[in-house]
């Protein structure tokens, strides 16, 4: 039997961030993480952050490398068919810009920041299971190379994302779940090729499509696709072919094409799990909520969780209030369903959907006509696109 004072259950972004953030007040804790670090390393996710994401990384000492190879963008473009390509210029209306710094970086800075001050993660733990969540002594088993292990612990966050363990051990009764599936998925491409300037979202009669980008030789691009697309269907002179048809020609003319590092599709959800705590349990990140990535939320919503958990648990050890870890839940999900709202809105309007129909057409052509046209709309998806102060 081990004890910590906060056990947490996974090893992304949201687990690794709160661990190290617990660390910078002193609070120990440990990470029980299903996979080996190899396997969580070789993820491709994200790549934008939100300025409250910037800012709390540099605040809690990880933004030496992300300052010096991320690249700030004063918004993001859409390259709406047949019209005038349009900003959501959040540095205009907001003062606030985005960061196009990919999370598998971050995720490296994170290991390595826990490695230096010989954090605790412990890898290929199988069997996980959470007990005693409703009384004050909760505690977490698991297996490593077949050894039963257990930890005592005053907390655990359950950052193990959507196909965790933790949301999972909230009962039945207490829990509510809120969830759309998208008709369509995302085939994404990275390539070892200079990306476009900005960050393009494009709205096209043959679907929507990408333009990101992770460092200035490495692209990241992605394409609307079916839900039972074939990966195998999909050589990377087609995805390239499909990709440009869906650009401005003079977008597309400026893409360096190249063979393709990883190839990959992603299926679109909105996910809400609430609440985010039970007893001495509590979510955060890809755990309780998920997003369509068409508003880049997902990673920045784990961030958000963690610092109002971080908070919480340092106010609890600090000065013995459970004000912020009553008010989690609460807090966390109302920035959640910010989040979630914006998230839905950027992929109605963007995306083709199988069932649409005329009508649908006229209504997305006339929100985006009202959005180039309305100071007050432009400035209302800015704020929220460049994230909310937390
Ligand atoms: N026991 C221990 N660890 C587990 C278990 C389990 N039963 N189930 C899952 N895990 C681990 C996964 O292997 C993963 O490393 O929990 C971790 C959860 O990490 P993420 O899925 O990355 O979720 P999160 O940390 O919340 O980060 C959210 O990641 O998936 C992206 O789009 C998402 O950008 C967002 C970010
Ligand atoms: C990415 O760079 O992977 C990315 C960028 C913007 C999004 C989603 C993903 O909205």
């Amino acid at each position: 039997m081990k004890r910590t004072q906060v056990a947490i259950i996974g090893g992304g972004p949201a687990g690794l961030l709160l661990s190290h953030m617990l660390h910078l007040d002193g609070i120990d804790s440990v990470i029980i993480e299903r996979q080996s670090r190899e396997h969580v390393l070789a993820r491709i996710r994200a790549g934008v952050l939100e300025d409250g994401t910037v800012q709390l990384l540099r605040s809690v000492g990880l933004g030496t490398r992300m300052d010096q190879e991320g690249k700030v963008h004063d918004g993001t473009l859409i390259a709406w068919q047949n019209r005038p390509t349009f900003l959501i210029d959040t540095k205009k209306y907001t003062g606030r810009q985005m960061m196009a710094y990919g999370q598998t970086a971050i995720t490296q800075d994170l290991y390595a920041a826990r490695d230096a001050v010989g954090g605790q993660i412990i890898e290929q733990a199988s069997d996980v299971q959470l007990h005693d969540l409703t009384s004050a002594t909760p505690s977490v088993t698991f297996q490593v190379d077949g050894e039963q292990h257990q930890i005592a612990c005053d907390f655990i966050a359950g950052c193990d994302g959507f196909h965790g363990v933790s949301r999972l051990s909230i009962p039945g009764d207490i829990l509510k779940t809120f969830e759309r599936v998208y008709p369509f998925g995302w085939l994404g491409i990275m390539s070892e090729t200079p990306p476009l300037e900005d960050i393009v979202y494009t709205q096209h009669e043959r679907g929507f499509a990408l333009a990101s980008q992770r460092s200035p030789m490495l692209s990241r691009y992605y394409i609307q696709c079916r839900t039972d697309t074939d990966l195998a269907e999909w050589p990377d002179d087609r995805f390239w072919e499909e990709l440009k048809a869906r650009f401005p020609k003079e977008l597309a003319d400026q893409m360096v094409t190249g063979p393709s590092i990883e190839k990959s599709i992603a299926p679109l959800r909105s996910f809400v799990a609430e609440p985010m705590r039970y007893g001495r349990l509590f979510l955060a990140g890809d755990a309780a909520h998920i997003v369509p990535p068409t508003g880049a939320k997902g990673l920045n919503l784990a961030v958000s969780d963690v610092f109002y958990l971080h908070r919480a648990i340092e106010t609890f050890y600090a000065r013995g209030s459970s004000e912020h870890l009553d008010a989690y839940s609460a807090t966390a999900l109302n920035r959640v369903w910010g989040a979630e709202r914006l998230s839905w809105w950027l992929t109605k309007l963007l995306h083709v959907f199988p069932d649409q129909e005329a009508f649908d057409t006229r209504v997305q052509q006339n929100e985006f006509d009202h959005l180039c046209r309305s100071e007050a709309a432009q400035a209302a998806l800015a704020e929220q696109y460049v994230g909310l102060p937390f």
